[in-house]
């Protein structure tokens, strides 16, 4: 967890809902560093995707295309029916993946219980 706080705050992302959602940690690791992490919060049958970061020097590798992709299959296999994130970073980053954008009152009432 030291280690996904430090990389959060190199990618200047909030840490604040981390801890509440150790179950659903993705990290990649090279040579025993965290370099990418990405998670999960979960809402019943909605989850909110947070805290994707890749380290700086180890980023257009496909390791947060990785990262993301991972927890959207996962998640879809424990039966979460919608996933949703909030970027004000990387719209188009999370739009090639398949994610679309929305309003902010078009989002699953239960997403309204998270910090971010
Ligand atoms: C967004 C992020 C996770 C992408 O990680 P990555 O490992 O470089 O991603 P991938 O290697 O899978 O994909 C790289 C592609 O995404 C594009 N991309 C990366 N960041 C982007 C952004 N902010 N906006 C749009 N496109 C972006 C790259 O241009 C690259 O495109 P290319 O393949 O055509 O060259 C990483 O840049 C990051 O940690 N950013 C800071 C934290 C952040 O903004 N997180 C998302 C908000 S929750």
């Amino acid at each position: 967890m030291p280690d996904v706080l430090d990389l959060l705050e190199r990618c200047h992302l909030p840490q604040d809902g981390v801890h509440a959602c150790c179950a659903t940690l993705l990290v990649a690791r090279e040579a025993g560093r965290v370099i990418g992490c990405s998670a999960l919060e979960i809402y019943g049958t909605v989850a909110l995707l947070c805290s994707v970061a890749v380290d700086p020097a180890s980023r257009s590798r496909g390791l947060g295309q990785a990262l993301v992709l991972t927890q959207v299959k996962t998640s879809r296999r424990c039966g979460i029916q919608e996933r949703y994130l909030l970027t004000e970073t990387a719209p188009a980053f999370f739009q090639r993946l398949g994610f679309c954008l929305i309003e902010r009152s078009a989002v699953a009432p239960a997403i309204y219980a998270s910090v971010e």
